[in-house]
């Protein structure tokens, strides 16, 4: 894929990561580092952290790790106060932390879709509330890693849809009360996206796979790389009056279904 973004573009800038370890998350990491930024990723793996690290290393960036769970508001503010004074600020922060699984609203347990509403909606909050006080701003641009769900009820994601439709209300208030001070807060809500853990607890069967597909109006997945290539766009200059923004990356999903199927 042709990289339309000027190599250096984010030289000097900082951006806090939250679920940076692996997929969509990490790629987001991975391409801001390759244009210049310096880069924190946080998340409950010190493992995966540690792995992390060392890859966007190994590829030439400027990157720390940071453990913690983002549900534990005492855990992200320290760490997002260390990076911060570390360098003089945060200009970026992505705030991707979220758990999936697939179940049955009537057979899930209550702590089941407590989980997960913890880990996206208040964990959410939890970035971008420890983030505020540390934001370079005017000039600071946030965003959060929601999903179609959000605006599209699907079967056995009652409890991803209301926390993702959280994070997008969230992102709204925020952009509201935050954008006198000169901080953009934007959503970017991936469809379905290739090779990522998000995936494979959704799609379990090569056949469910080509089921998904075929209800996208551009007919496949999209890649880490298409959704990092927004949140690139959403970082820079050239995103300066956009705000409160909610942007689907989804092939057209929440569009419709082009199966032409009608009632
Ligand atoms: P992933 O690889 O599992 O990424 C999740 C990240 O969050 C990992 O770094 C994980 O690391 C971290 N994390 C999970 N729980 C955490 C917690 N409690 N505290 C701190 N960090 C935590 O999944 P992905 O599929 O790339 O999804 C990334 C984002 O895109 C998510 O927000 C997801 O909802 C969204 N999304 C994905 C898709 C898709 O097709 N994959 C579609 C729509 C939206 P640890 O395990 O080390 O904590
Ligand atoms: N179906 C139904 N309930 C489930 C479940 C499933 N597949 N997986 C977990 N739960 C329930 C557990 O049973 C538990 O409820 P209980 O206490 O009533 O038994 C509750 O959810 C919490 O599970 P636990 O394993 O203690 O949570 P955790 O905090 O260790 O892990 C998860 C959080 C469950 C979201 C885990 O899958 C995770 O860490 N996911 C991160 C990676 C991910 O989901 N990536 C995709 C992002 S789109």
């Amino acid at each position: 894929m042709t990289n339309i973004f000027e190599a250096g573009l984010f030289r000097g800038k900082r951006a806090f990561v939250a679920g940076g370890s692996s997929g969509i998350n990490l790629e987001i990491a991975s391409r801001l580092a390759g244009l210049g930024t310096e880069v924190a990723i946080f998340s409950r793996s010190q493992e995966k952290i540690d792995a992390a690290v060392a890859g966007l290393r190994e590829a030439g960036g400027n990157a720390t790790g940071f453990t913690g769970d983002v549900r534990q508001y005492e855990a992200v503010d320290a760490a997002i106060s260390d990076f911060a004074q570390a360098g003089g600020g945060i200009d970026f922060v992505i705030s991707g932390a979220a758990g999936n699984f697939v179940a049955p609203a009537a057979q899930m347990s209550a702590n089941a879709f407590r989980t997960v509403v913890e880990i996206d909606l208040m964990g959410t909050y939890h970035v971008l509330r420890a983030s505020f006080a540390h934001l370079r701003r005017p000039g600071a641009s946030l965003i959060n890693i929601s999903a179609v769900q959000s605006q599209q009820a699907i079967p056995f994601q009652a409890h991803v849809c209301s926390a993702k439709a959280g994070i997008d209300m969230l992102t709204k208030a925020l952009a509201v009360e935050w954008g006198p001070a000169g901080v953009r807060v934007n959503a970017i809500l991936p469809g379905p996206i290739a090779d990522t853990e998000g995936m494979r607890r959704l799609s379990s069967t090569p056949e469910l796979a080509e089921k998904i597909a075929r209800a996208i109006p551009l007919q496949r997945y999209g890649t880490k790389a298409e959704v990092a290539n927004l949140a690139v766009f959403l970082c820079s200059d050239a995103a300066s009056y956009v705000s409160g923004a909610i942007l689907a990356c989804d092939g057209g999903q929440l569009a419709g279904n082009p199966s032409g199927i009608v009632g």
